[in-house]
């Protein structure tokens, strides 16, 4: 047998296409096998010892994302990336939040799809290597099923192959930032710098510098030429975080940039033109920024050729149990805990919650629980303390029965514990198998409640 890398499969229904990869991965030292539809990919798979599937999303018979959706769920653990022809950003990002590895837009250059290979390699020499790849491909990802992020997920896909100035309009904590970057990482401009600025965080005669950058000599205390933030991103993307913050004499100097797409560095008068794509933030109302004259009407115009509102977390309620999985993995992963359930008395609560810090609350109320619970599973108890409160006071008739929570759990434990033990006749070992708990700790509980007999 001959020495080679690694096996792929390349799947695209043009031939041309197929030999221009065979070509490029045998130079690179891979075995080659190839499929020209969904159908033939599944085929392959299913007799092939793989590392990495190449596959095209619009192909005859199964289609590449159908393949696709049946791979994720059948062979987890493959890499896979995706083709797509320029434009169709909707679909790409949606095989990216489905677990796709990365995706090459059509046509492409040989040297990036060099390199996304030998990515997806590494990062499965590394999964087989060390420990096994928990929820590792998940962490980063934008989590979202309601309709109203379905939407949101929608315009990320279409503006994100374009260059239009966003507006991103929502609470705090609702995944603004996330959405920017997210943007970012879909457009052309992928590997070219993403660079934030907290307009509301810099002081105000600061800002001007921080954005323009200036020459040597600009103010005391200015002694070697400075770059500011829009000379750090050109070629890619500035975000303006709070840009609802921003000083009226700023305003005017940022909507010259946004005109002329050029700039003059502080106590510099050299234009430096400059290719940015603008994002910006803002939990305000700009609307009414505007109105009480504190925002620039024709800024916001120029800033607002996309809109992007982001719903509170309240208002897409189905999201939170995917969210609260998704921060459990990512915080057991990440601290190196052994993976845990989220038990049902657990989630009842977190979604009564109204969550008014949004995802960024639910976030860390999760990180809480994951340091702070100590068993395989996250029980009530192991919620921060405000989420337990507003539970109490959330229960129409607390005031007169004055249950605590831990009454209510109790109550709940109790009642699982005894139905158990029915289940399996009295056979403890059964019974706390059954219910995930150690066989010390069912006993422990079986006194404290009195379900001896
Ligand atoms: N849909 C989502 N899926 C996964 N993670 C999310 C999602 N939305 C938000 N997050 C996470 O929640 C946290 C808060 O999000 P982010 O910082 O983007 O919010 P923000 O709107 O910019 O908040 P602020 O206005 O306070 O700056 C981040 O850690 C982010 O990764
Ligand atoms: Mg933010």
């Amino acid at each position: 047998m001959d020495e080679h890398k690694g096996t792929v499969l390349i799947a695209d229904d043009e031939e041309s296409l197929r030999s221009l990869l065979v070509k490029v991965l045998s130079k690179m030292g891979y075995a080659t096998f190839t499929a020209g539809n969904g159908e033939e990919v599944l085929n392959e798979v299913g007799q092939r010892e793989l590392d990495l599937l190449i596959m095209d999303i619009r192909m005859p018979k199964l289609d590449g994302m159908e393949a696709f959706k049946v791979l994720r769920r059948e062979y987890p653990e493959l890499p896979i990336i995706m083709m797509t022809a320029f434009g169709s950003m909707e679909t790409t990002l949606e095989v990216m939040r489905l677990g796709a590895f990365d995706y090459l837009t059509k046509p492409f250059d040989v040297p990036v799809v060099k390199a996304v290979v030998e990515k997806a390699m590494s990062s499965r020499r590394g999964a087989a290597g060390g420990e096994p790849a928990l929820a590792q491909p998940w962490v980063n990802a934008f989590v979202g099923s309601s309709p109203l992020m379905q939407d949101v997920f929608k315009t990320i896909g279409r503006v994100s192959a374009s260059d239009s100035s966003v507006l991103i309009q929502g609470e705090s904590g609702t995944g603004k930032e996330l959405i920017a970057r997210t943007i970012h990482q879909y457009s052309n401009r992928k590997n070219m710098p993403f660079v934030s600025v907290n307009c509301g965080a810099v002081p105000e005669n600061l800002l001007e510098s921080e954005f323009f950058g200036y020459e040597k000599g600009a103010f005391t205390g200015a002694n070697q030429r400075k770059i500011g933030k829009f000379e750090y991103a050109d070629g890619g993307t500035i975000f303006l975080d709070e840009v609802g913050e921003m000083s009226p004499q700023l305003q005017v100097k940022l909507l010259r940039v946004l005109q002329e797409r050029e700039f003059q560095r502080v106590g510099g008068n050299e234009n430096i033109p400059v290719d940015v794509r603008i994002i910006a933030a803002t939990n305000k109302d700009l609307r009414q920024s505007i109105a009480a004259k504190t925002f620039r009407a024709d800024l916001f115009y120029r800033l607002n050729v996309v809109s992007i509102q982001v719903p509170r977390l309240e208002q897409r309620k189905e999201d939170i149990q995917l969210l609260a999985s998704y921060f459990r993995d990512k915080y057991c992963s990440k601290l190196g805990k052994e993976p845990k359930r989220i038990s049902p008395e657990a989630m009842e609560i977190i979604e009564g919650y109204d969550w008014p810090g949004n995802v960024r609350e639910l976030e860390n109320a999760i990180e809480h629980a994951v340091v702070m619970g100590s068993g395989r599973v996250i029980l009530p108890e192991d919620l921060p303390e405000d989420i337990l409160m507003y539970q109490g006071k959330d229960m129409p008739d607390a005031g007169e029965r004055q249950e605590t929570l831990r009454d209510r759990v109790k109550a709940v434990e109790k009642e699982a514990i005894a139905q158990a033990l029915k289940k399996t006749g009295g056979n403890k070992l059964q019974a706390a198998k059954l219910l995930d708990i150690s066989r010390r700790a069912l006993q422990y509980k079986i006194e404290e409640y009195g379900l001896e007999n």
